[in-house]
């Protein structure tokens, strides 16, 4: 094959028919850098809102590194995966300290950076400086898959392959636009259900589309949604509810949350509150009465929320994890999506009755 064809094909097609998206109307490695991480695990469509909404709250680096972690958790709530946050925070501060407040253009020095893995380098330095370095997301995964007519499951042990394509096809110049191009194509044209391929540019080079095969590259993945169901409890006193952080590490770090817990098997709602209020705040409920009920999905669980209001035979003393806070302060607070369904109902409510 031709690699300079390949390449050529691509960018040209990229430049016609990319989307217009607000990352791409900028070569500031700090916002390359923000969407870069923003899009891993998450949709563009997701993405565009949260991204406005950060850039016009911290257009710069020294504009991160100075705000507190609260505030970068309150502006990423809702995004999921909050460690991407914090290590946004972290890195910034860093950059700050050793970097002039500068991203830093050579390969190592980046890749020492908190968040700073194989891809989210390759793309800063790619996109924002045009360096010759690949990346590989699910997309680019699919389309070489397809090129390359690599059969079975799209997982990172086809990145070796995949790499040694990518290094082969790769131009002198214009990167941004060659690694675009190809998350492009796999987003518009090679996507992983029902691909384009009489729109694709490098149809000719594709030995999926060679052998019609594409259509069962990569074989797809059983994602298993498990239910869980969790019981909050609403406790409030002189008009101040009462929450709790999570723990620092782990699923949802350092969120607040109302109190509450899973239900263990064959539990009540009910039982589950209780026992629950009894482990983390060591006192007992009393006077339940139901509040509301809620989902909500993330990408491996479905969360049944079962919302109480309740009393306390006697109310805790608040510490560094553990909040009284007014109704108009709890929005200042980053919660997990779930908890923020249920402060909006409050707020709507103006409280509980
Ligand atoms: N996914 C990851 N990076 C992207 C980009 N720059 N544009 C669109 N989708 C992406």
């Amino acid at each position: 094959m031709s690699s300079e064809k390949f390449s050529t094909c691509l960018i040209c097609w990229y430049r016609k028919n990319k989307r217009d998206l607000p990352w791409r109307k900028t070569r500031d490695p700090y916002k390359i850098w923000i969407s870069e991480i923003m899009l891993q695990q998450t949709t563009v469509s997701a993405v565009i809102p949260y991204y406005e909404r950060w850039i016009k709250k911290f257009p710069s680096i020294k504009s991160v590194s100075r705000a507190s972690l609260q505030k970068v958790l309150k502006v990423w709530q809702g995004l999921g995966y909050y460690s991407r946050a914090r290590n946004i925070h972290k890195c910034a501060k860093n950059l700050m300290q050793f970097h002039g407040g500068k991203i830093p253009q050579g390969y190592e020095p980046l890749r020492k950076l908190p968040g700073f893995g194989p891809y989210t380098t390759g793309a800063v330095l790619s996109i924002a400086f045009d360096k010759r370095f690949s990346i590989v997301d699910a997309n680019v995964r699919r389309v070489v898959m397809r090129l390359l007519a690599l059969k079975g499951q799209a997982d990172t042990t086809k990145d070796k392959k995949v790499e040694v394509f990518l290094e082969d096809v790769m131009p002198q110049k214009a990167m941004s636009d060659f690694n675009q191009g190809l998350m492009e194509l796999g987003a518009l044209v090679c996507r992983s259900k029902e691909p384009a391929c009489n729109m694709c540019p490098v149809k000719n080079f594709c030995k999926a589309y060679a052998q019609n095969i594409q259509e069962i590259i990569p074989t797809p993945k059983k994602i298993e949604i498990k239910n869980i169901s969790v019981a909050v409890a609403i406790i409030e006193k002189n008009k101040k509810f009462l929450i709790q952080r999570r723990p620092l590490k782990g699923l949802l770090a350092g969120l607040w949350e109302f109190p509450g817990g899973k239900l263990k098997k064959a539990e009540s709602s009910k039982k589950a509150l209780v026992r629950e209020v009894k482990e983390e705040l060591g006192m007992d409920a009393i006077d339940l009465r139901p509040f509301m009920k809620t989902k909500h999905f993330y990408t491996q669980y479905r969360v049944l929320l079962d919302v109480w209001k309740c009393g306390l035979k006697k109310y805790p003393k608040q510490n560094d994890d553990r909040k009284w806070v007014s109704l108009a302060n709890l929005k200042k607070y980053p919660m997990p999506s779930g908890d923020a369904k249920i402060l909006e109902k409050l707020i709507e409510l103006k409280g509980i009755k």
